[in-house]
């Protein structure tokens, strides 16, 4: 007989099925509980609450390990490009050579905005934040493929998901060409994925443009560690906002909304913010660790701490590495990896961030990457989002292939007043 959990709420006893993942994980089924008992549970930040059962993607905090579809993702990051990973975590396996190729033809096939696209930018400011212009111009696309949104024909949902991928770093590239004032570049379809976004970054119309490898390879590594992370902030948006049937880009849209906030993926503009703040404050590092200690004064370490990882982040430490090999081939000496490196190491050793088993996270050292590459602070985030697009994506289609598929609809504990006599306006002291 199938194991069972007995929850006992005075002199009543609820039987509960349990379910069992693929890695041990044992959950408390509660969908039936309402109806059987009248009770519902309470989770605030959803901290033990599984949304979904999902195939995508295994992580251990307590062990840091990350794993999509299987795969470690330190294997993934040594042997793939982000395309690849791309297919991996949108289709479940990893492509033959046949189905790769077929893949970055049609995804060359998509990479030029609609010209009007291109116009939208003159509108807006040109400070306006790139992470801004990138959840208006996603949102913005389903106007222009009004003909391919329904989020049940698989040929509208095949097409949306290449025209994302596509022109994602296109919209991206676009907003910084904005913010800097020069020609919009066009993409160039012979070039791989992260050279076309970085030459549209980085080209003007009057000088020829090669990508340094070395950047080619951090960026496609970087967008990797970031492609997917289960059930986070932005990825639930994006399966919440898509459980009610909106179509891929307003969904996107939403995730790109979520992420840009600074305790989710705006976190790595942030640390470079904080590592600079520490730079110009004489390298004074145990002086913000101090800060970040106390409780009452609001400062939080950026880059530190995370929901899940108690242990250590794998994709930290991976980005570590490669922002050490990238900056010593370059022969620079970055202060600011100086002071990143200082305070992991101050805070690893103090007893407050022991206790809490804070951290580096994925966002701590990836800036320091960026900057290296030449990427200005406020793209950071939107690096994030090009990289988490494939994982977005992968979730959005496993919640609609799910057979008991539902609109995302959490229950609450009412705490407001009950029920009170209206008082007329005139006769409110
Ligand atoms: N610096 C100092 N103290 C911290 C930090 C930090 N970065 N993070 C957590 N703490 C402390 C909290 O004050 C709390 O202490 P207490 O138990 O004495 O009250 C304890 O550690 C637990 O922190 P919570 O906020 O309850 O942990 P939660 O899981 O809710 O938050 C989060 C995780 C948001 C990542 C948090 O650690 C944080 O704010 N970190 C800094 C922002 C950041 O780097 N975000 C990126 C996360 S990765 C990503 O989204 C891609």
């Amino acid at each position: 007989m199938a194991e069972t959990a007995k929850l006992v709420v005075g002199s009543e006893q609820v039987e509960l099925p349990l379910f069992v993942g693929t890695e041990g994980e044992r959950a408390i089924d509660i969908s039936r509980l309402r109806s059987d008992s009248g009770l519902v549970t309470l989770d605030e930040g959803y901290v033990n609450t599984g949304s979904t059962r999902s195939a995508i993607t295994f992580l251990d905090g307590e062990r840091g390990i990350l794993r999509y579809r299987g795969y470690p993702i330190e294997t993934l990051c040594a042997n793939c490009d982000f395309v690849e990973v791309c297919y991996l975590l949108i289709y479940g396996e990893l492509p033959t050579r046949d189905q790769l190729e077929a893949f970055r033809a049609s995804i060359c096939r998509h990479t030029m905005l609609h010209e009007d696209v291109r116009q939208f930018y003159n509108g807006f400011p040109s400070d306006a934040h790139p992470m801004g212009i990138l959840a208006s111009v996603v949102a913005a696309l389903s106007t222009f493929y009004q003909d391919s949104l329904d989020p049940h024909n698989p040929r509208h949902v095949e097409v949306s998901i290449h025209r994302l991928l596509a022109k994602l770093p296109t919209i991206a590239a676009y907003s910084h060409k904005k913010s800097v004032g020069q020609p919009f570049i066009y993409p160039q379809n012979e070039r791989s994925y992260c050279d076309n976004f970085l030459q549209m970054m980085f080209a003007v119309p009057c000088e020829p443009y090669e990508s340094d490898p070395d950047f080619v390879h951090a960026l496609n590594l970087l967008l990797i560690c970031h492609a997917d992370h289960e059930q986070n902030c932005s990825t639930s948006t994006v399966r919440m906002v898509g459980s009610a049937d909106a179509n891929l880009f307003a969904c996107v849209a939403a995730g790109i909304s979520a992420l840009w906030g600074p305790l989710h993926g705006g976190a790595n503009e942030a640390v470079v913010n904080m590592l600079e703040r520490i730079r110009d404050d004489s390298g004074n590092v145990q002086k913000y660790v101090n800060m970040a200690k106390d409780r009452n004064g609001g400062f939080r370490l950026m880059g530190f701490g995370h929901r899940v990882y108690k242990n250590f982040d794998p994709r930290a430490k991976i980005i570590e590495a490669e922002c050490r090999k990238l900056l010593s081939k370059m022969s620079i000496r970055d202060p600011l990896f100086e002071i990143a490196q200082q305070l992991e190491d101050v805070a690893l050793n103090d007893d407050y961030f022991v206790e809490r088993k804070l951290y580096p996270n994925v966002d701590f050292y990836s800036g320091v990457i960026y900057r290296a590459i030449g990427i200005p602070v406020p793209m950071f985030t939107v690096l994030f989002a090009m990289g988490r697009l494939p994982g977005w994506i992968a979730h959005w289609v496993e919640m609609h292939e799910l057979s008991n598929k539902r609109i995302y609809r959490p229950r609450q504990v009412y705490t407001g007043p009950t029920e009170r006599e209206f008082v007329p306006v005139n006769q409110r002291g």
